[in-house]
């Protein structure tokens, strides 16, 4: 892990509060693995103090695309920075995620879920077959499809409101995708009540999931963003995930 600076080589709106950076980044760019995050710094004093976590959404040669939903003060600070601007960033953090062999793969990303996958996609399909489900409010929400579709993986869409794709969540196509597979896997990042109802209603099909907790210390230290573990004792994201295998935790 670096404390590096990385230039805004590109920025671009995907939604309402959906924002898409390239920065240039040539040391991460070899180094970060899919499910890797990195700590941003938000402006230059000391507040916000903590840095944000954002994942890395996929990789061009000396390029990191991080793509981020405006939530609060540290997210919209961060939206307003401009190409030709320069982010103070930490990384690469966490596990890389698990990338398995001669298996299916299903991935289900929720709104602005689907931009970690994006990057651990493209790994898993090279040893996988994947199948991919991306789910949002309605079409406007739906972000990275053109990407997902350039990776060549089978590809379905669904809105709450049904304006593209299946009219329902998108956990119905993956239900019923998993339904029809020998021993898939799925691997998910959304929202919390999204991976909850996966691992409900999969049960016992392993979920791997990204649970983008809040963070504080970083480090394993103060617990802030430990869940419970079934059977006992607690899983902090920070130190085992962000990517951890879900059917063991208390969502
Ligand atoms: C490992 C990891 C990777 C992440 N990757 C991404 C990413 O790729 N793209 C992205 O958009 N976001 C990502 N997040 C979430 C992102 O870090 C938070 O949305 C951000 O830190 C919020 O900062 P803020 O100052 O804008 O909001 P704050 O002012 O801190 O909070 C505003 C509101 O957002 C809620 N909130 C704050 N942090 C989180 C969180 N982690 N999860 C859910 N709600 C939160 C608060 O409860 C509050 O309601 C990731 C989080 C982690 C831990
Ligand atoms: S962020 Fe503090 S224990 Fe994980």
């Amino acid at each position: 892990m670096r404390r590096l600076s990385a230039p805004v080589v590109s920025r671009r709106r995907l939604t309402e509060d959906v924002f898409s950076f390239w920065i240039e980044q040539p040391w991460l760019a070899r180094h970060v693995k899919p499910g890797q995050f990195l700590n941003v710094r938000i402006g230059t004093g000391s507040d916000p103090l903590l840095r944000r976590p954002i994942s890395v959404a996929d990789v061009d040669k000396r390029k990191l695309r991080l793509v981020f939903r405006v939530v609060g003060r540290g997210t919209e600070l961060l939206s307003r920075i401009r190409a030709g601007e320069t982010l103070d960033v930490l990384g690469p953090l966490g596990k890389p995620a698990r990338i398995f062999r001669n298996r299916t793969v299903i991935v289900c990303g929720g709104g602005v879920g689907a931009a970690p996958l994006l990057f651990l996609t493209r790994s898993l399909k090279e040893r996988n077959r994947v199948k991919v489900f991306l789910g949002a409010r309605n079409r406007a929400q739906l972000i990275l499809v053109q990407e997902f579709r350039r990776l060549g993986v089978d590809l379905e869409l669904a809105t709450d409101d049904g304006s593209l794709g299946w009219h329902g969540m998108v956990t119905d196509l993956v239900v019923r995708a998993a339904e029809q597979e020998q021993k898939p896997i799925v691997v998910a990042c959304g929202p919390r009540p999204m991976l909850a109802e996966l691992v409900v209603e999969l049960d016992p099909v392993p979920v791997w999931g990204f649970v983008e907790e809040r963070m504080g210390c970083g480090g394993g230290i103060w617990y802030c963003c430990a869940l419970g573990r079934k059977g006992g004792g607690y899983v902090r994201f920070c130190l085992e995930g962000p990517v951890v295998l879900l059917n063991g935790v208390e969502l």
